[in-house]
């Protein structure tokens, strides 16, 4: 049991929906496992669906089962569960918050200190908070209270500010925990450590050096159950504006003065500010969409995006979404960065990909060696966490043949457990360590960079390009590149370039 930490309760608004399945409930079950959990920490479920404690506790083992790692301990099972107490109810309606309001007062086992969960639809956030400030559970007068809100914080620029004026008007930024997960990723943290706490990277880490940078993640899922929230939203909200975006100004930030959030977040938010405005009439040349249609994933015929669940049959909504981006300041000015997301793509892979120049002078023309390759850096995010530099040798042998090696400083063997980020988030929050959640300001920043493309598409309602599921997407995407030599690299290994 961790018992330097205060207790509190943990409300999950939308208990029952995805998230708390996939992430949410099983994050919480490993830290209990693991003894991370503060002693008298209680967790409220809210959801809409009638269920007595027993009917959620059998829900809560389907969440379980196949996300527990190393299977479902009984045990610990019990111990998560004896922390639970479902509340059902209507989120638009006062008696829900009445009903929770009662719970914290009248039963001591549940600690005022309270972080509520929105697991919920961007529409129902503003709703929730706002009934929660009228029903006096933001009031800090016995413990503290804090929200976690999850992406999209919005749907464009001007509908973020809103909500944030919106949260203003009952909390304080203290209270505000805008998650993004991939912050709480291993190797994500690692990207500041790499290049900060290694001095022999920092003189080529610029426009000097770089040729470029790729930014990918690819999913072979489709959307699963997730049609009605997804066919508004599409890659670039779903994906880029966020995750990827965080990602980029991990890579391109200048060194923080501290490690503390403030400073972090500060010098993020200046990358951010120093990318580029893409011009309405340069939305074709610097971003690109696509749809999937049905194919073959593993062996297995998948359906295409059109057949899903709850998606217009007209749907244009974007699956895949590839962005170029500039960040005008001395270090990275005309090096392009590109981002790429896609849904049903050929692999699922999540990975930072440096490519570096060419030597200024080719000094093994009159050799066999046609054109040198260049050096990368890559940083495997998952499923496979390495760190990489791949570098030319010559090849053992008589004749001057170079061949790529690649200097690997994998970042967790075979047999060390993954942890999923939201473990530490989750943590993070009863901490009050807000470092890993975003301010509004970066959050600004990315829709500023975003909204011109999404306004664009917004109008180009007719023809999506398509690419069947399973493959890397349409062969389109090209026109992105600055130039002839530049690729797409999905492989992270060096012979499959
Ligand atoms: C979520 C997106 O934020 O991130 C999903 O809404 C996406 O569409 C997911 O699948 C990817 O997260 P992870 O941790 O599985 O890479």
């Amino acid at each position: 049991m961790n018992n330097s930490l205060e207790p509190c309760t943990y409300i999950i608004f939308g208990a029952t929906g995805n998230l708390s399945r996939l992430k949410l409930m099983p994050a919480l079950y490993h830290l209990e496992a693991d003894n991370r959990l503060p002693e008298g920490t209680m967790i409220m479920p809210v959801g809409r669906r009638k269920l007595d404690d027993q009917g959620w506790l059998e829900e809560l083992r389907s969440m379980l089962v196949d996300k527990a790692r190393g299977g479902l301990d009984e045990d610990v099972f019990q111990r998560f569960a004896a922390r639970m107490r479902y509340q059902q109810g209507d989120l638009s309606k006062d008696q829900l918050y009445d009903n929770i309001r009662q719970t914290l007062d009248n039963d001591s086992a549940f600690s005022k200190n309270c972080a509520y969960y929105m697991a919920l639809q961007p529409a129902q956030f503003g709703v929730v908070i706002d009934k929660l400030a009228e029903a006096e559970l933001l009031d800090q007068a016995h413990g503290w209270r804090r929200i976690i809100i999850e992406k999209p914080f919005g749907y464009d620029q001007d509908s973020a500010r809103m909500l944030e004026k919106r949260l203003h008007r009952h909390l304080h930024e203290e209270q505000i925990y805008r998650i993004d997960h991939y912050l709480g990723k291993g190797t994500v943290q690692n990207i500041l450590v790499f290049r900060f706490a290694n001095v022999m990277l920092e003189p080529l880490w610029n426009r000097n050096y770089v040729d470029h940078v790729q930014i990918t993640h690819s999913e072979t899922l489709g959307i699963g159950g997730r049609g009605e929230y997804y066919d508004r939203s599409g890659a670039l909200r779903d994906m880029i504006q966020s995750h990827l975006m965080q990602l980029l100004t991990l890579v391109a930030m200048e060194p923080p003065a501290a490690m503390d959030a403030e400073s972090l977040r500060d010098e993020k938010v200046k990358v951010l500010k120093a990318i580029r405005p893409i011009h309405t009439s340069a939305v074709h040349a610097q971003a690109f969409r696509a749809q999937y249609t049905n194919g073959r994933i593993d062996g297995h015929a998948v359906p295409g995006y059109l057949e899903e669940e709850n998606v217009a049959e007209n749907s244009t909504t974007e699956t895949y979404a590839a962005l170029k981006l500039f960040i005008d300041n001395w270090r990275w000015r005309d090096v392009p960065f590109y981002l790429r997301t896609g849904k049903r793509l050929a692999e699922a892979q999540s990975a930072i990909t440096i490519r570096f120049k060419q030597p200024p002078q080719n000094l093994f023309r009159d050799t066999p060696l046609e054109k040198m390759k260049p050096n990368w850096i890559i940083i495997g995010i998952q499923p496979k966490e390495c760190l990489r530099t791949e570098v030319q040798v010559k090849e053992p042998g008589p004749s001057m043949k170079t061949r790529t090696i690649s200097l690997d400083a994998s970042l967790r063997s075979e047999d060390e457990e993954t942890y999923d980020a939201y473990e530490d988030l989750l943590l993070d929050v009863i901490k009050g360590d807000q470092s890993q959640f975003l301010r509004f300001d970066e959050v600004d920043g990315a829709w500023r960079v975003v909204d011109p493309v999404l306004r664009v598409w917004a109008t180009e309602r007719d023809y999506i390009p398509t690419y069947p599921a399973g493959t890397w997407g349409p062969q389109e995407t090209r026109r992105l590149f600055e130039r002839e030599d530049q690729f797409w690299r999905h492989s992270l290994e060096p012979d499959d370039e």
